[in-house]
Order: structure tokens, then C-alpha cells, then sequence
């Protein structure tokens, strides 16, 4: 792949401003079930519906570059206006065939957090009918990547790292967000994309390098790391499709061990990551312990969304490599998969989310299942931060003359055996955060409702405590851990 030219970027950034297949523009044109069937992978509504519309240069260039369409010159032409299509074909994005071109990326509309419109050119995929996938191919923005993207803090400022940018669109993200970038991946093609993707989305303040892990970055250090590493899991035996977007070529989960144990060396004080991964249970412990062993005296909070056995990941990752079901060649691939966990002793393996900061002595490691709203995922974790650390500097006498007030999004469940008086469970649940709910006893239901920003958290449980004939001192011990926890877990919050 040749350098990415930066002026013909520009001038297709251009059009795209005027004939893009922007989200708003296809739904116009298809209707919203036919566009919603081409996030669920199924390109054929949309296809019969864009042909249906052949003169409109937003439809041509939705079918050259959203679903891979061979398409004709002329349709093309009429959508390029400043590139042109020999201008297409040297910037790399097309290539010329006759009377018709064929695409060679895919640029597809994506929406950043702050409602900004924006593309992304990646690697043509299956939903341009591409299989299998070429070795390096270069992944576009899927579910890991708006996760990771939906985890960042939504503010930042000084530098941050993007390890394994593939197309850049963390680089971006992180860029939108207040910080100076630096995009690394072992991958040229991957920084070609994400040098094309600066570009596209009129960004400057991403320097992009090329080296393994932290290579690129030796002896420097970061305000905010973020990552999306190649962490699946991968037998390293012959005949199994070894993709550099998705594994790093490290048995088992080295690749993320050695992601996780490098960031220390590399973050500033009061620095922060934010990374997704897979981790395996096995002789070594389990997942979340080993990746305890893994962060070398960073605070650390581990989140496995998901836990699968062996025979369910497995079938994951064949199926994301695009083999099915029912083939010879899925049945070999599975094999492999459970051969290699049966040979390390493998047991289970944990798929989730590792936020890092230092000096914040936060050591939790937990599964959280449910449904997680990502609108402000990113803020509620960079709170959570900011949270522990405060907490760290405050002794129970500090907590107890503090203020606090119960967060907006919190509502209380409780349930009564019938016929009985008082509730047999009462339920505190939030609407955002992680989208926790917890039980708690009459006296912690009591502290929480009256925290209304006004009395101090002291005051309130001495309060309680002769309402409930309780001893004021048993009820500070076993309710200001508690709040220490609610504090943290974003029901309340200082006032
Ligand atoms: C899962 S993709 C993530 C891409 C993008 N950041 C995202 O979130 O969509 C992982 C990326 O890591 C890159 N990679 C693989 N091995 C690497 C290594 N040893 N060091 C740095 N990057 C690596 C791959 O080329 C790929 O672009």
C-alpha cells in the first residue's frame, strides 16, 4: 500500500461532505428497515432499494463504498466532483475497470459521541460480500470498537495512546475528546487507514507510528491510554486463519498479559486506561485473578460482561472468521480451538472491560451481566475514578461530615410477602452507571433517601439510628463502608 496523499483525501473528504452516504442521507433514500438490515449484516434491502434510485450520486456512492458495489464510471464520476475518479483510484480507494470501478475500502458513515458526522474507511468485509478476509485486514468500527469508544472519558486533556488503532477510530474519538494522540499498530495497512481517517474527518493531532505494543512508545508516558488489542484467544496450530486485527500471535492470553503489565511503564501520574480483553481461566487461577497478577500495583477494576466455556468461544471466533455451521471446515476450526484450552487446561474464558489508574488504590474485580446504557458509560467511569481517589484521602470521620446526595437515576423497589408490614427485600436500582441493581437493609434504604444534598451523612445516621433503636456508633461502622460503596457505584454522590 502506497502513502496515503493527503491533498486527494482532502478533496474526497469534500465530496463526502456533499454526496456522503451519511446514516441521515441512506435512511432517506432506503427507509429505516432496509438500512437497520445492513447493521444486522444483511446488505440485499438495501441493494434493491439503492438500484431503484440510480442518478442520485448519494445512492452511487452508497453502493461503491457502504455495501462494495461494482458500479459505473459514470454514476461515480457524478458523486466525485473534486477527486474525480482517477483521483479516487490514486488516492487507492477504487480501482478503475473498463466502464465500471470497483471499490477498494470501505467508507462508511459513523456518528462520534458529540453528535458530530463523520466516516470511516476501513477494510472491505463480508458485508461487501468479501470472504474470507485477508490476513491483515483492517477491521471497521464493530461492537468492541464503539464499546471501547463509549469507555473513554468524554473530556481529556495532555496526551493520549491508542494501541492497535486499526482504521483510528479510537484515535479519533480520543482526539474529539480534548487529547494530542498517538495511534501505534504493527500494521502498515492499519495506519494508512487511520492517516485516510484523519483526514476524512477534518482532524489534526493524531501522530501515527508503527511498532509492537509499546515499541513505539519506549520511555514515554501518557495521561490516558485506551486499546482495543488483537486479545482472541487462538490456537497456534496449522490451518487455522490467524487474523492481525483480532490475535496478536501469542499463545492463550499472552498478548493481553503483556498489554495489561506494560501500561504501568508507560502512564503519567494520575493517569488512566481504559482497555477491552480476554482472559482465561486455567491452572493459573481464574481469569479475573490472573489479571490481577497482570496490573503490578496499578488500581485496577476488571468488568467481565461475558463468560464462556470453552466450546462457546470457540464457535464465537470461528464465526467471526466467517466459517459456519454445518461445514468441514467449521468442525476442523472448532477442534483446534478445544485441542489447544484442553492441552493448557483451559476451563472457561472471561471477554471484558480493564480500566487502570494509578495512585487510586482501586482493587475490584467483578462481573457485571447486565444490559450497560454506553451514552455515559465514559463519564461514569472517569467519575468512578475521581471518586475512589477522593475516598482514599477521606477517614470515616471525614465521610461522616460530608454531604451527599442520592444520584437522579436511582429508584427504589420494595417487596412485601402479602400481608406482611414491612418488605421482605427492598431494592435500589440505577438507571445508568453500570446499571446496577442492589439489595439493602431499612437502614441503608433510610440513609439513601434522606441524603438530599442538605445534612451531612453523620448526622443523618445518628438520625436513623434513634429512629431504629439502633447503637448510633454500631450503625456509623456498618453504614459508611456502604456509603463508601454507593459513592463509588454512582447511586450517591458528594454534594
Ligand atoms: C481489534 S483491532 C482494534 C482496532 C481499533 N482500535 C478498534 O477498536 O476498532 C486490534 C489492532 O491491533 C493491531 N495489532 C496486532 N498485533 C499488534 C501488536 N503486537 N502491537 C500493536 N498492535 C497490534 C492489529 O493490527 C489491529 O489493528
Amino acid at each position: 500500500m502506497v502513502g496515503m496523499d493527503a491533498t486527494l483525501a482532502r478533496r474526497l473528504a469534500g465530496d463526502l461532505s456533499i454526496f456522503g452516504p451519511s446514516d441521515a442521507r441512506v435512511r432517506g433514500l432506503i427507509g429505516d428497515p432496509a438500512a437497520d438490515a445492513v447493521l444486522r449484516g444483511d446488505a440485499a434491502p438495501a441493494r434493491a432499494a439503492l438500484r431503484s434510485a440510480p442518478d442520485d450520486p448519494v445512492a452511487a456512492l452508497a453502493r461503491l463504498f457502504v455495501l462494495g458495489d461494482r458500479m459505473p464510471v459514470a454514476a461515480v464520476a457524478a458523486a466525485l466532483l473534486a477527486i474525480g475518479v482517477d483521483g479516487a483510484a490514486l488516492l487507492g480507494v477504487l480501482r478503475a475497470e473498463g466502464e465500471h470501478v470497483v471499490p477498494l475500502v470501505a467508507i462508511r458513515p459513523h456518528a462520534f459521541d458529540d453528535g458530530a458526522a463523520g466516516w470511516i474507511a476501513s477494510d472491505l468485509d463480508e458485508l461487501a460480500g468479501v470472504f474470507p478476509l485477508r490476513s491483515d485486514h483492517v477491521l471497521g468500527v464493530g461492537g468492541a470498537g464503539r464499546t471501547l469508544a463509549a469507555m473513554l472519558p468524554p473530556e481529556g486533556a495532555g496526551r493520549a495512546l491508542d494501541l492497535g488503532c486499526g482504521c483510528g477510530v479510537i484515535a479519533l474519538h480520543l482526539r474529539r475528546h480534548g487529547y494530542e494522540v498517538v495511534a501505534t499498530d504493527v500494521s502498515e495497512r492499519a495506519l494508512w487507514f487511520t492517516r485516510l481517517n484523519v483526514v476524512l474527518n477534518d482532524l489534526d493531532g493524531i501522530e501515527v507510528r508503527r511498532g509492537s505494543l509499546f515499541d513505539p512508545v519506549a520511555g514515554e508516558r501518557f495521561a490516558l491510554i485506551a486499546s482495543n488489542p488483537p486479545f482472541v484467544v487462538t490456537p497456534r496450530s496449522d490451518g487455522v486463519p490467524q487474523y492481525e486485527y483480532r490475535d496478536g500471535g501469542a499463545t492463550g492470553d499472552a498478548l493481553m498479559a503483556q498489554v495489561v503489565s506494560g501500561i504501568v511503564d508507560h502512564l503519567e501520574p494520575g493517569g488512566s486506561a481504559r482497555l477491552l480483553g480476554n482472559w482465561e481461566d486455567g491452572p493459573g487461577g481464574t481469569g479475573l485473578e490472573r489479571v490481577r497478577g497482570w496490573t503490578r500495583g496499578l488500581g485496577a477494576w476488571v468488568i467481565e460482561r461475558e463468560h464462556l466455556d470453552p466450546v462457546r468461544y470457540a464457535e464465537l471466533w470461528v464465526r467471526d472468521g466467517g466459517t459456519r455451521p454445518g461445514t468441514r471446515e467449521h468442525d476442523t476450526l472448532v477442534e483446534a480451538w478445544l485441542d489447544d484450552f484442553a492441552r493448557r487446561g483451559v476451563t472457561g474464558i472471561g471477554l471484558g472491560w480493564v480500566v487502570l489508574a494509578a495512585q487510586t488504590g482501586l482493587d475490584r474485580f467483578e462481573r457485571v451481566a447486565q444490559q450497560v446504557d454506553p451514552a455515559h458509560l465514559g463519564a461514569h467511569l472517569a467519575t468512578a475514578l475521581e471518586t475512589v481517589a477522593h475516598l482514599g484521602r477521606l477517614d470515616d470521620g471525614g465521610l461522616a461530615a460530608s454531604v451527599l446526595q442520592v444520584a437522579g437515576d436511582v429508584t427504589e423497589a420494595r417487596h412485601h410477602v402479602p400481608g406482611s408490614d414491612s418488605p421482605s427485600v427492598i431494592e435500589l436500582r440505577q438507571g445508568g452507571g453500570l446499571g446496577r441493581t442492589i439489595d439493602v437493609d431499612p437502614a441503608l434504604a433510610a440513609l439513601v433517601g434522606a441524603c438530599d444534598g442538605e445534612l451531612t451523612a453523620g448526622v443523618l445516621i445518628d438520625a436513623i439510628a434513634e429512629l431504629l433503636e439502633a447503637d448510633a456508633a454500631r450503625l456509623r461502622a456498618e453504614l459508611l463502608p456502604a456509603a463508601r460503596e454507593l459513592l463509588f457505584t454512582g447511586f450517591l454522590s458528594f454534594a
